[in-house]
């Protein structure tokens, strides 16, 4: 999940007060950060160090993030001009580091990699209102009253996502993960309206890779029946859904398999706590084939790491893994 490393005191070391996007672009550095977690916890697999704004920024957006703040966009993109300066990412061209990080994990590690892409929404979220929101109140207005303006941006957001992921697919990741996380701020038809059809675009644009993809979203309770209908082969679902709840809403463990949910919230408590949420969350899961354990949403900071690590052993004590 995001930010997963900066709870980690190796990954504060590594990264310092360097930008993060020109992080991003330093293949050593790529790679070192995605391998940190699992060099000291057994986890089931790596997330790649990256941004969901890093091809956003590679296409030209003037976009940076600032420390505790999240994604700036200097010049937000709220008419035809700005849209139409949004080209097709060339990956090859445009993100080298990113595929070059990618080859370099490959070689250190024996597990699944998961790369992502940021959703269509949440990305186009960050363009409009120019930085972090709440509401995404600009962002839905424009969805709301300008369908053609709406349906360029959507577009040409497609444009950079599908290339993105279908390079990492093509450079080793094993998994792809649609982090489409400020899409629960929108009512059903709307999503199924302004958004479904153009993350069902990028669903379909990955067919034939045969690389799963985890389709995640934060407040998303009523959305999840409409975001496993634009797709993806996992869903993720964040901690304020029960998870049996949550899979029945999707079609209930013979149509999905779901991610999740634990409340990031649980790991700064003490370890009964922990424990005791944690087997709540695999209650739930009953034991059905096609759930994968995680948080509902990014580890906070303030995580003792030695509780994550004792969180993953409990997980694999407590259930058979494939492997
Ligand atoms: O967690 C990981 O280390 C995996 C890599 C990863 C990052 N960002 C690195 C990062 C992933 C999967 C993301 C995705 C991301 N980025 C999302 C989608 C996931 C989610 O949270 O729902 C979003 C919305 C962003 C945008 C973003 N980038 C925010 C809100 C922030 C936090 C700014 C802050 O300081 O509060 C970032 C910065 C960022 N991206 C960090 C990391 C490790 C932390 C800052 C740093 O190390 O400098």
């Amino acid at each position: 999940m995001r930010q997963a490393g900066r709870y980690l005191p190796e990954y504060r070391r590594l990264r310092g007060d360097r930008d993060i996007l020109e992080t991003c672009r330093d293949p050593a550095q790529v790679a070192e950060l995605t391998l940190q977690p699992l060099r000291r916890m057994d986890v089931d697999a790596a997330v790649l160090f990256s941004d969901i704004m890093v091809p956003l920024a590679a296409v030209g957006v003037p976009v940076r993030i600032e420390a505790g703040r999240g994604p700036l966009v200097d010049e937000p993109v709220r008419d035809t001009r700005g849209i139409s300066r949004l080209r097709p990412l060339e990956p090859e061209a445009d993100v080298p580091h990113v595929l070059e990080g990618i080859r370099l994990v490959r070689k250190e590690l024996d597990r699944p990699l998961i790369g992502f892409a940021g959703g269509p929404f949440t990305l186009a979220s960050y363009l409009v209102e120019g930085g972090p929101s709440r509401d995404q109140a600009r962002t839905r207005a424009m969805m709301l009253s300008s369908p053609n303006a709406w349906d360029s941006l959507m577009r040409a957001l497609v444009g950079v996502l599908l290339p993105h992921l279908r390079a990492q697919a093509g450079a080793g990741a094993d998994a792809l993960q649609l982090f489409d996380s400020w899409a629960g701020a929108l009512a059903p038809d709307d999503y199924d309206r302004s958004v479904l059809p153009y993350t069902r675009s990028i669903v379909d644009g990955l067919d034939g890779l045969d690389v799963p993809l985890i389709h995640f979203g934060v407040g998303t309770g009523e959305l999840l029946p409409s975001m496993a209908r634009a797709g993806g082969d996992v869903i993720g679902i964040d901690w304020r859904t029960p998870l049996d709840v949550g899979w029945d809403r999707i079609g209930g463990p013979a149509s999905r398999a779901v991610q999740g949910n634990l409340d990031p919230a649980t790991l700064l408590a003490s370890w009964d706590v922990v424990e005791t949420a944690a087997q709540r969350v695999l209650d739930r899961a009953a034991s059905r084939d096609g759930h994968v354990f995680n948080l509902g949403h990014g580890v906070l900071p303030a995580t003792p790491p030695e509780i994550v690590g004792r969180l993953v052993d409990l997980v694999h004590e407590r259930t058979e893994r494939p492997r």
